[in-house]
């Protein structure tokens, strides 16, 4: 049937709402954060003054930053329930099932998701934003047979995740590697899991369901769920050596290499730029990151002309290896890091809320009769 609207498959190139939260320069390879570019973050600020500038739409004073700051540390503890039905998970889910399963369930512990009021949801979004490192440490820790460790007030969000994950304090250098990388994460414009979590919110459903939609959309290996299996590629390859026939097997049957490509970037995707160089501080002399090396360069060569370079997931998972972190944990703290964007965007979105409802194109024959089953 003719439609009057253009189609555009995977709704590429269809803005789908006004945001002042982030920008993207894909020919340019350049990443904004409120018109701030993202090298600044990176070097400057923290993941809660990220978090907090994301969810205020612009930097937060001294005072505002400091209350935050103390709110998130005091939000960070779960509902006794909550733990007792983490440690019933099966030992053998994935983290992210986890972790949507729990923020799910965490509606129901919550007065403030009974209201309606944007102030209820920003209340919500920092509740979130604090507690998404606790159940993915506390999961780790509970399948692991290893002693939950509670959340330190002491600690800012990125070192605070490391102590709950590994039971003691990382370096000042490993929480500002894990602090950079969650600054990385925090919000790129309107991706499939931020679409995600927005659709929701726009049905006026409430926020803990807007971000476990968000969550299921992350865990997919063609957004969030690849710097899992970068590594995992990583592994298969084995040695450097190794890696250029690996590339080239790859693209003559036409499959994708994790962690290349992506819809708006045409260039260097400049989060990979940042995380590379953790990654050589962190693991220059390991297998992986001479395998990696090899694998950019194979793909430069083969597919940089189409605009195919390292997205963030191609480095971020050998930082994550770097700091001892598990390979199944990597898409989990990606979301750690997302829930700020998915939470500014929501809110943002609700100030002036339409419901989203896009069309199908329609394929099929109109005006068929209905056959009586036993004709069929
Ligand atoms: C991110 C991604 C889903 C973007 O998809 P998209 O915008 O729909 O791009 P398309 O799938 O239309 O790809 C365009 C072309 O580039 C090729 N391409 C894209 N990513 C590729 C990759 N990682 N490896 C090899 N080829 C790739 C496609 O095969 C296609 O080639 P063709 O025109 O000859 O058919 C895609 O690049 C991808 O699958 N990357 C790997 C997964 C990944 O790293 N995801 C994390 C994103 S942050």
């Amino acid at each position: 049937m003719s439609e009057k609207y253009p189609f555009s498959k995977g709704l590429a190139g269809v803005p789908a709402a006004e945001t002042v939260l982030s920008y993207i320069d894909g020919e340019r390879g350049k990443l904004y954060y409120l018109g701030i570019p993202i090298e600044e973050w990176a070097e400057s600020s923290t993941f809660e003054e990220v978090a907090l500038a994301l969810l205020l739409r612009r930097l937060p004073k001294r005072e505002e930053l400091k209350m935050f700051n103390a709110a998130l540390r005091s939000a960070r503890e779960l509902p006794p329930e909550v733990v007792d039905f983490i440690l019933d998970m099966p030992l053998d889910s994935h983290p992210m099932t986890v972790l949507r399963s729990v923020v799910s369930l965490l509606e129901a512990y919550d007065y403030d998701a009974k209201l309606d009021d944007l102030e209820a949801k920003f209340r919500i979004s920092l509740r979130l934003i604090a507690r998404f490192p606790t159940v993915v440490a506390y999961f780790d820790r509970a399948r692991k047979g290893l002693e939950l460790v509670p959340p330190d007030p002491t600690l800012g969000h990125a070192a605070n995740f490391l102590y709950m994950l590994k039971g003691e304090r990382p370096t000042d250098y490993e929480a500002r590697v894990m602090d950079v990388a969650l600054i990385l994460h925090a919000d790129h414009g309107m991706n499939a899991s931020t679409f995600a979590s927005m659709v929701v919110a726009s049905t006026l459903s409430d926020m803990y369901s807007a971000i476990t939609a968000g969550i299921g959309a992350l865990k997919g290996p063609l957004h969030g769920g690849a710097n899992e299996r970068v590594l995992r590629m990583f592994r298969e390859i084995d040695s450097p050596e190794k890696a250029e026939e690996y590339v080239l097997a790859k693209l003559a049957r036409k499959e994708r290499v994790m962690g290349f490509g992506h819809r708006v970037y045409k260039a260097y995707d400049p989060r990979a730029r940042i995380l590379k160089r953790y990654a050589e501080e962190l693991t220059k002399r390991s297998e992986y990151y001479q395998i990696a090396l090899k694998v950019e360069e194979v793909m430069i060569r083969e597919k940089g002309q189409k605009g195919i370079f390292p997205n963030v997931d191609f480095y971020s998972g050998l930082v994550y290896n770097g700091l001892g972190i598990d390979t199944d944990l990597f898409t989990p703290i990606f979301a750690i890091a997302r829930v700020a964007g998915w939470t500014a965007h929501v809110l943002e979105y609700l100030e002036d809320n339409r419901i989203f409802r896009p069309r199908a194109v329609y394929k099929g024959e109109i005006d068929k009769r209905y056959t009586p089953i036993d004709e069929r």
